[in-house]
């Protein structure tokens, strides 16, 4: 009884947010802007190179924790990257994984990954992300392998 009464009170206090917290029409993407995002270095650790650029609300990354997000590909660029390099629709000017994940970061609407939204992915990441944390960056993706983003 008591049980019950307590849920109700717990349903009824999510119905509407309090009164204090004014309501945003923010989606988790939506609220990636530049402005919030720091300078990243590279001499961060891994997990903070990915997560403060917000890569995580987006991509599955094997090893970096909370990164489940499902609006891009898993980035797991050892299985993944020698096909894109191969698509007959890829225009870029990689020659390797490596420089494709660099390519991709920079210029996301180079190539977009067949089943996935263009448009989605920021474009501004080259103004945020040093030259080290980028190549941090491709260094740890072209590494990333299918088997490792199932835990
Ligand atoms: C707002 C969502 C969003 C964020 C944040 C985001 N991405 Fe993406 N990303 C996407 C989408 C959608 C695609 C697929 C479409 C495309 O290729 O542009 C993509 C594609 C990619 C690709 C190509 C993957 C492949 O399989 O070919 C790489 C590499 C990548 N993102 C890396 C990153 C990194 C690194 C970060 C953080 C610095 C990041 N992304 C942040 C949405 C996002």
């Amino acid at each position: 009884m008591t049980v019950s009464v307590v849920l109700v009170t717990v349903v009824w206090a999510l119905r509407e947010p309090p009164p204090s917290q004014p309501r945003t029409d923010e989606t988790a993407t939506g609220a990636l802007t530049p402005e919030k995002i720091p300078l990243v270095t590279g001499d961060e650790s891994l997990i903070d190179i990915f997560t403060r650029p917000g890569c995580p609300v987006c991509h599955i990354i094997p090893g970096i924790p909370s990164a489940t997000g499902q609006v891009g590909p898993p980035l797991v660029l050892s299985t993944t990257g020698a096909q894109r390099l191969k698509d007959p629709g890829y225009r870029g000017e990689a020659k390797t994984v490596h420089e494709y994940i660099v390519e991709s970061v920079l210029d996301p609407q180079r190539f977009v990954v067949q089943g996935y939204p263009a448009h989605t992915m920021p474009t501004w990441y080259g103004s945020k992300l040093s030259a080290l944390a980028l190549e941090k960056i491709a260094a740890y993706l072209e590494r990333q392998t299918a088997g490792d983003s199932v835990p």
